[in-house]
């Protein structure tokens, strides 16, 4: 017996495993219930009790090397099969394509005028796009008879409620819930009745400002907007004030910027005046102050207005405001690097 594991020892030595049937073969052949070595312990019996201890130490060193010698080539097989499947991967193949979303481009520009304001000093602040007169005329001004207020402008939801025609109606809902110093800006939607082109549409985004406090004058106001659109458009950027009229401000202005694509020498997108009308300002009436609880003697301040779709149109070359809003990813994804 002694010899036959001796033999045996020199025959699981010679074995190599190469494969995960190979190690399965090994387990049964050798070490399973009805195995060579446990063939060996049963016939162990039978020994002569003089060897018995001789050959009961070979029995178990036998048994443990070939234990051992299974649990390194399982080890081995398991950490192969784990590098089989890392050397399928393809480092040449082209990567899957990167479908990540952007933002709309109205989204940029609305963010990029509110972060500048926000330097200056100002909150953000929004209301509602449903509006009652109140809100959206009378508080601002608007005489009854305004043409703003007629059907042709106004999408009326019934006498006293409509959908806001400009963000001036959050100015309102401002200064009747705090006290001076107010200084907020005030992103959103607004509604007006026009016929759909490439330059108007029946709702667009506005981006109202307003401050008041003591002696605010028409020089903070022109120099908060000049510092506004230099850091909108650069430094280069020259700036007109013409007057103008809103029901409520007083004195109104629009605000123009010199063309940034013929530098003032006159093109078709200025028509060939070398400026932009780009807002609307002025100092609030002290009237529509005192409608809202707001001393005129002891405050004053400035407000303005300005379109998003048309700043997004000079930044980024977009020649119809529908594509704004029909969807069209192939407009979309252009955006991707802002
Ligand atoms: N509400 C005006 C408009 O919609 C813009 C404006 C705002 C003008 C604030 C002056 C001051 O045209």
């Amino acid at each position: 017996m002694k010899d036959k594991l001796q033999d045996l020892v020199e025959e699981i030595k010679s074995i190599v495993i190469h494969s995960n049937d190979e190690l399965e073969n090994f387990r049964l052949k050798y070490l399973s219930k009805k195995g060579v070595i446990n063939e060996f312990v049963s016939q162990f019996r039978d020994v002569d009790a003089s060897q018995k201890k001789e050959i009961g130490q070979l029995l178990n060193t036998v048994k443990q090397f070939a234990q051992n010698k299974w649990e390194e080539a399982n080890e081995l097989m398991s950490s192969k099969s784990v590098n089989d499947q890392s050397e399928k991967i393809d480092f040449s193949l082209p990567s899957e394509p990167d479908f990540s979303g952007s933002r709309h481009p109205l989204a940029i520009i609305e963010n990029r005028i509110i972060t500048i304001f926000r330097q200056l000093g100002f909150v953000l602040h929004e209301g509602p796009e449903i509006e009652d007169d109140w809100h959206n005329f009378s508080a601002l001004n608007f005489p009854k008879n305004h043409p703003a207020r007629d059907m042709q402008d106004t999408f009326f939801i019934n006498e006293d409620i409509a959908l806001r025609t400009h963000t001036s109606s959050v100015q309102v809902r401002l200064m009747e819930k705090q006290n001076p110093p107010i200084r907020a800006i005030m992103p959103g939607r607004v509604y007006r009745n026009e016929a759909v082109s490439a330059r108007a549409n029946c709702f667009f985004h506005q981006i109202e400002g307003i401050y008041i406090d003591k002696k605010v004058s028409f020089k903070d106001l022109k120099q908060t907007l000049y510092i506004f659109v230099q850091q909108l458009f650069g430094e280069s950027i020259q700036v007109r004030f013409r007057p103008s009229y809103f029901p409520f401000t007083e004195p109104s202005a629009e605000m123009d910027i010199s063309c940034q694509l013929c530098k003032g020498s006159g093109c078709n997108v200025c028509k060939h005046s070398g400026w932009l009308e780009i807002l609307g300002c002025g100092m609030i009436d002290p009237n529509v102050l005192k409608m809202n609880g707001i001393d005129p003697e002891e405050y004053a301040g400035f407000a303005f207005g300005m379109g998003v779709e048309r700043i997004a149109m000079l930044q980024f070359d977009v020649k119809d405001l529908r594509t704004y809003f029909n969807n069209d990813s192939r407009f979309l994804t252009q955006f991707k690097n802002y």
